[in-house]
């Protein structure tokens, strides 16, 4: 595949002027993880726009495009999420464009009978490519394909070749993804070839369906018709000539439904170039052509591929870095991780079918307890506009729907992994930007009025909105035997961790706001994880590592699991996926990685876990025995964690290994599914030497992979720049070399900590000097703030 330049950047002809600007968009490989399970979108958007108009093929990824050029084009379709697991998510209203058929009514539209192979490059790959706001491919039928997006409307840009007489192009109505749909409808306006189609589809990952509808038009590229020569719409392989719409046909479950239109062939021109413009709503048809007539009036396709270039290149500029002996790859790396930091949540404004608001409307969260870790923060260092009107339609949900939103697709709660991780998310925008929230149009009342409704009301389905809150607040933790109308408790345990985590940040709020007792309680709940804590628990056959996180009854007694359960050594091999009928306590991780998952406490977990050199024993069993999931969030610190006990160079040395292994810029290079950008986030931070400590203002320090890494924050219009004096490269494996930091100045002066930096140093515009060492017998420092701050340290008061 070809990804290294992007449209203008082949204008501007950058490969021969070596002085020519540094362009973050030839510095985005869209592919990586297209393949293996990372499940990433690799078609047209917006930043956090909410049509993501791209390629679906009958490959496995859930995002639509397979990067594997045996799998089979299906269409080109409008919506699409980034990264995610469950069902396919939202892969409505595909086009297809049909270059030969007999006659109308012999056209094959089915899936099975259309789909089609792409033309291949010299070396096996498929003819695709892709940068930001752009898309294309070489269909095998020799039609080639172009996608851009503006933010409700895709336009599609079908290029027939010259022996294609009788041009078609065909609206997919019913295939989703999963072909849920019901109810489809479309009517076809003879005279001017506008389709209008609506149907209801499932959500992927809960239960809950949507209304989706679209208003599709045409129009030809450097050629004029008017309107279709033929049309109408179709069943399974039946096209029906000169119908308008499905009336005629009956519906049945599962059975394919669309429209089919042929033009006039381009006879001056070798090839016949047809542009289809597709708005998309989630409120009406009409509201669907009026997205796409204001949006795309002037059917410039050139046009809207720069309007969004200009976008992303407005939000990836922000970061810059010097990239003197860096290679290639890890600079593709750092840029096409920040890319994946901005596809979702989508920008829904004027889409919410469920309520009326002049708040911004965001959808599409899959799910926070993925991002709250990484995503958001990186949002803060350069971002805070986005990230304010994300938290503002977050708001309104909860006002509207009584909880903040966790896990949502299409207007409807979908499943909730864990804890009610938007209480870390809103705390982590006022934690940062208390000072500028009016500004940015987010209040301070109904931010904190949502997270106590998080915090203490219980919502009638747990596993959908807020938390399971009554039990919580009597308990302190979550017992396994204890029922709701539905079922027992699943993944009990790490909720309730988590649960404590979400207090932490709601505490971090409260202070922020003078409520002195709120805060005091919060706090108090934040150290509940003490409650699911057993300091009797080993692992079978090793007596090193006592206490584990265990699952209780309501009685207080403990129901013992294996440390090891859900982890690749589990003797009985569970997985630890979303299932109503596990009753073992954790989600996705085993209970050793969450015997590690307090960051609110580090401090404490290292007494819990018998002090700093077995917890530095503890961390690299952990990695030796393959314990740290690369796939899973919970794990996303462990790397780090070697910091609280005062041996940050083994934190530098693990977290660049796990780049090493698991990151590359190949279709393969993202371990499991992105989730939302949860792990392009999360590589960006090891790349940039840091790891956030989401709610609060610290972010703990490594060395970055660059001699200059600098953020650009706008709210706070500061610069800051990090510079790693004697920078000589990163080691190939991750091991070893001048990485390991020695000394920390900001604006010259000697920092309190060798281990984190305060937000104050992004905010003001500083200059961080890291001076590096080979020697990775590093330390904090000898200060009294130099080991990064824990509630029972005091480093939270
Ligand atoms: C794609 O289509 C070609 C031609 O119809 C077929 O031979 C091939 O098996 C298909 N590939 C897959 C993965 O279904
Ligand atoms: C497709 O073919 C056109 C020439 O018709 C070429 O310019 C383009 O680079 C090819 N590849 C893609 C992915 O568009
Ligand atoms: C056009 O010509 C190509 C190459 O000869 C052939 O493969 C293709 O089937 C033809 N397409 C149409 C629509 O006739
Ligand atoms: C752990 O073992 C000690 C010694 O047998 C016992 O006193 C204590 O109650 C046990 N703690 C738990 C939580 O089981
Ligand atoms: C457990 O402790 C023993 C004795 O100190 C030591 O030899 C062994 O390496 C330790 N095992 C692990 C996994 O740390
Ligand atoms: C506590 O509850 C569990 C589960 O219901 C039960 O098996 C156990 O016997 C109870 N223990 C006590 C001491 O009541
Ligand atoms: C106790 O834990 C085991 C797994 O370790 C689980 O299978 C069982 O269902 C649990 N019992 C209850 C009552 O939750
Ligand atoms: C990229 O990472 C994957 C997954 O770890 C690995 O299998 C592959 O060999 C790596 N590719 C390159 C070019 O390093
Ligand atoms: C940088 O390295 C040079 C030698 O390569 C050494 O003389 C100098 O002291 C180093 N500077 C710092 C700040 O470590
Ligand atoms: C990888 O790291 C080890 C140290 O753990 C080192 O001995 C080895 O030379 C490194 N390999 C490469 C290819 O750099």
């Amino acid at each position: 595949m070809k990804m290294f330049f992007h449209l203008v950047g082949l204008l501007a002809a950058r490969a021969v002027c070596a002085a020519a600007p540094f362009d973050p968009l030839s510095h985005v490989n869209l592919f990586i993880g297209t393949v293996n399970g990372g499940n990433t979108f690799p078609g047209a958007t917006l930043p956090h726009g909410m049509v993501k108009v791209g390629m679906d093929t009958d490959g496995d990824n859930f995002a639509g495009y397979d990067g594997r050029p045996q799998f089979n084009v299906t269409g080109f379709s409008q919506l699409h999420q980034s990264g995610t697991g469950g069902a396919v998510p939202l892969s409505n209203f595909k086009l297809f464009p049909v270059p030969q058929c007999f006659a109308f009514e012999q056209c094959l539209t089915t899936i099975a009978s259309r789909k089609t192979l792409r033309k291949l490059l010299p070396d096996g790959s498929p003819d695709d490519f892709a940068s930001p706001g752009y898309f294309s491919t070489n269909l095998s039928t020799d039609v080639r394909v172009e996608l851009a997006a503006t933010r409700r409307t895709g336009l599609h840009r079908y290029t027939f070749p010259s022996n294609s007489t009788v041009p078609r192009i065909l609206l997919d109505v019913t295939n989703d993804g999963q072909i849920s749909a019901i109810t489809p409808e479309l009517n076809i306006n003879p005279a001017t070839g506008r389709m209008t189609a609506s149907a209801n589809f499932a959500t992927s990952f809960g239960p809950g369906r949507y209304d989706a509808f679209a208003c599709v038009d045409f129009k030809g590229e450097g050629y004029h018709f008017d309107g279709p020569s033929e049309w109408g719409p179709y069943k399974i392989n039946y096209p029906d000539k000169n119908g308008v719409d499905l009336s005629q046909h009956y519906y049945s479950w599962g059975s394919e439904h669309g429209g089919l239109l042929s033009f006039p062939q381009d006879t001056n021109s070798g090839t016949t170039t047809i542009l289809a413009r597709v708005g998309v709503s989630f409120i009406s048809t009409a509201q669907a052509c009026q997205n796409a007539e204001e949006e795309i009036g002037d059917w410039d396709f050139a046009r809207v591929v720069s309007d969004s270039e200009n976008q992303w290149r407005d939000i990836l500029s922000r970061v810059k870095v010097d990239t003197e002996n860096v290679d290639d790859d890890t600079v593709t790396l750092l840029y096409s991780s920040l890319y994946r930091t901005h596809i979702v949540p989508g920008d829904y404004t004027g889409e919410n079918p469920g309520w009326k608001s002049s708040e911004p409307y965001y959808d599409a969260f899959y799910c926070n307890w993925d991002t709250y870790r990484t995503l958001y923060p990186l949002m803060s260092l350069h971002d805070p506009e986005n990230f304010a009107r994300i938290v503002r339609g977050m708001i309104d949900i909860q006002k509207h729907e009584g909880w903040l939103p966790e896990a949502r697709e299409a207007g409807k709660p979908q499943f909730i992994q864990g804890g009610s991780h938007g209480d870390p998310i809103l705390a982590e925008f006022f934690v940062k930007f208390s000072d500028h929230a009016a500004k940015l149009g987010v209040s301070a009342n109904g931010l904190y009025a949502a997270l106590l409704a998080d915090a203490e009301d219980q919502p009638p389905n747990w596993n959908l909105q807020g938390r399971q809150a009554d039990v919580w607040k009597e308990k302190g933790y979550i017992p396994s035997d204890t029922t709701y109308p539905g079922g027992a408790n699943t993944k009990q345990v790490s909720r309730a961790i988590e649960y404590a985590f979400d207090d932490f940040a709601i505490s971090q709020v409260a202070k922020i706001l003078g409520k002195t007792s709120d805060a005091k309680k919060y706090v108090s709940r934040a150290q509940n994880y003490h409650n699911s804590w057993n300091p009797n628990i080993t692992v079978p056959d090793l007596a090193n590592f006592t206490g584990f996180m265990q699952p209780r009854f309501v009685n207080g007694t403990w129901n013992y699991t294996d440390p090891r359960h859900c982890s690749v050594n589990d003797p009985l091999q569970s997985t630890c996926f979303l299932n109503a009928i596990r009753r073992d306590g954790f989600y996705e991780s085993s209970p050793i990685v969450y015997s590690q998952y307090v960051p609110q406490d580090t401090a404490d977990l290292i007494t819990l876990q018998g002090g700093e050199a077995n917890f530095i024993d503890r961390l690299n069993w952990i990695f030796d025995q393959n314990y740290f999931d690369s796939t899973d969030e919970p794990s996303q610190q462990i790397p780090f964690m070697y910091h609280y006990a005062n041996a940050p160079g083994l934190s530098t040395q693990r977290s660049r290994q796990v780049i090493s292994k698991w990151f590359n810029t190949s279709l393969i290079g993202l371990p499991g599914n992105d989730d939302s950008g949860a792990m392009g986030s999360y590589a960006f931070f090891y790349l940039a030497g840091m790891y956030p400590l989401p709610a609060t203002k610290q972010f703990l320090l490594s060395s970055p992979y660059f001699p200059q890494i600098s953020f650009f924050n706008p709210v706070y219009k500061s610069t800051t720049t990090i510079k790693s004096i004697n920078f000589t490269g990163n080691p190939v494996n991750g091991t070893g070399g001048n990485v390991f930091v020695k000394s920390v100045k900001v604006n010259g002066k000697a920092y309190k900590s060798n281990c984190y930096l305060e937000w104050d140093v992004f905010t003001s515009g500083s200059t961080v000097e890291l001076e590096l060492t080979d020697d990775i017998s590093v330390t904090c420092g000898g200060g009294a703030d130099a080991l990064p701050p824990s509630i029972s340290t005091g480093g939270y008061n």
